[in-house]
């Protein structure tokens, strides 16, 4: 899909399947295109909102099919709520869903008078998500809409470069859910990886090398290899560079490390068999990590990125990792494992550990990492949790802003006893069923080096009702957005 800008065109004259024009909550008089257009048809966009099919709020739509009067085919009435960035994005969402339940193959949207570029780009983000759909592995799918394969964006107030970042977000966020929830057998650790050295071939600045056994036991990755042991499928460590021409703040490397466990079974404390399934999303902080680095690459930002992706299967065997093992991560630590189904933290602290030695000066990790995280907060917000206060409240800035919502959870020293060993260095879960989530920070934390760092648990948010969301992408990329400016502005 693409989406194009007119500066300027009557809206009348318009040529596409549908067009979109838009109405606030409240409604109150229409006005600018969809008063022009309100006039063409008789009166019947006002009759939509007067009837109350649609009342403004985002995600509001309804479609009137059109006779005469207008180029276009059919009008789509969408409410933009208060004009917020995400309300726009919903907006975009709703007009989506209606272009593809009329099987639309052209979009057009007359935007008000006073939306700017910032409205304008968040509508065809939420408009190119919004036509996501993974049919894959449908051998036989007569049903499909056809493709909508062109949006054009009647806005005086837009450039051409927003809808270019729209555009390429909505096929980063896209791209991160088909990997999402891309089944097990079709997305193994090497496969990923083969993913993200594709990605990443023929972007300036952007490298991938990707890190075998072989690589890692030199290293001394003993947590990744120790998950991994139980699996057929070899581990892998994904690497991303991107080292841009000029830099904001010269000397600053971001490091993005995302949790990949293209399926977890649980291991030898194996997880009950209903709705295991889902179990294939939990490399969704990896994906987004990836499509992130890339994104931040394509766009260009002046940010220097370090990703780093550990990737494995978390599988019961005859060599697989029994509660009570001992492993030693790569920083020296060694971390007693009581369950092996808390195999997220065990991968996360050889990537931390290994990005803080490769140069990142401040780190963010995403990862579906616990349960907990679910019951505690839901599919909204993800879990924040923080090392830097600044850097912290940037994150969390980043995700109002973005819509990958974060919400900060403590961090205190007085949590720390929860991960002590009488055996190791450390545990990796305890039989206590308290703060689950501050556990898994206090534990990653002893692998940050010191360095300002934040943990986002998107357990909830990256596979909302059993689906991929590409949660933490736009998060990424606005959090490279904020470094991309000089320090200090
Ligand atoms: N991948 C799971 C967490 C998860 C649960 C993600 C549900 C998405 C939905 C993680 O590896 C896990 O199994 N966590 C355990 C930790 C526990 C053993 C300390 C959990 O949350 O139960
Ligand atoms: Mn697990
Ligand atoms: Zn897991």
């Amino acid at each position: 899909m693409k989406s194009t800008l007119r500066k300027s065109a009557d809206p009348r004259s318009v040529r596409a399947d549908l067009l979109v024009v838009c109405v606030p909550k409240p409604p109150g008089a229409l006005a600018g295109p969809a008063a022009a257009v309100d006039e063409a048809l008789g009166g019947l966009v006002g009759r939509v909102v007067s009837d109350g099919e649609v009342d403004g709020a985002p995600g509001s739509a309804a479609v009137i099919h059109v006779g005469a009067g207008l180029a276009a085919k059919r009008v789509a009435v969408v409410g933009i709520g208060s004009g917020s960035r995400d309300d726009w994005r919903r907006a975009g969402d709703a007009a989506a869903g209606r272009a593809t339940a009329v099987r639309a193959r052209s979009a057009a949207l007359a935007a008000p008078d006073d939306a700017g570029g910032a409205e304008v780009g968040a509508f065809a983000e939420g408009f190119g998500t919004g036509l996501y759909r993974l049919d894959r592995f449908k051998s036989r799918d007569e049903d499909a809409p056809p493709a909508v394969r062109r949006l054009t964006a009647v806005a005086p107030g837009a450039a051409a470069a927003d809808l270019r970042r729209a555009d390429a977000v909505a096929e980063a966020v896209n791209a991160a859910r088909e990997l999402v929830e891309t089944p097990a057998n079709h997305l193994t650790p090497t496969i990923l990886a083969e993913r993200a050295r594709e990605l990443a071939d023929g972007v300036p600045g952007l490298s991938c090398t990707v890190l075998g056994r072989s690589r890692l036991e030199r290293l001394g990755a003993g947590c990744l290899l120790g998950v991994a042991r139980g699996s057929d499928e070899p581990p892998r460590m994904i690497v991303m560079r991107y080292r841009p021409a000029e830099v904001a703040r010269p000397g600053e490397v971001l490091g993005l490390v995302g949790k990949a466990v293209t399926f977890d079974t649980g291991g030898i404390s194996i997880k009950p068999s209903s709705g295991m399934e889902e179990m294939k999303m939990d490399m969704g902080g990896g994906a987004a990590v990836i499509l992130a680095t890339a994104l931040i690459a394509r766009l260009g930002l002046p940010v220097e990125v370090l990703a780093v992706v550990p990737a494995t299967e978390n599988m019961p065997s005859g060599r697989a990792l029994k509660p009570g093992d001992v492993l030693t991560a790569m920083n020296g630590r060694t971390v007693e494992v009581i369950n092996t189904d808390a195999e997220g933290r065990l991968i996360l602290a050889d990537a931390l550990a290994y990005a803080a030695r490769e140069g990142a000066t401040r780190m963010i990790d995403l990862a579906t990492l616990t349960g907990a995280i679910v019951v505690a907060l839901g599919e909204v917000y993800a879990g924040l949790f923080g090392s830097d206060e600044d850097f912290t409240r940037l994150v969390r800035e980043a995700g109002e802003e973005s819509g990958d919502l974060a919400w900060p959870m403590p961090m205190h020293e007085r949590y720390r006893p929860l991960i002590e060993s009488k055996v190791a260095d450390l545990t990796n879960s305890s039989n206590k069923r308290q703060a689950g989530p501050v556990y898994a920070a206090q534990f990653l934390r002893e692998f940050t080096d010191g360095l300002p760092w934040c943990h986002v648990d998107i357990a909830g948010t990256a596979m909302p009702s059993g689906h991929g969301s590409g949660f933490g992408v736009r998060l990424l990329l606005e959090v490279a957005e904020r470094l991309g400016r000089p320090a200090g502005a």
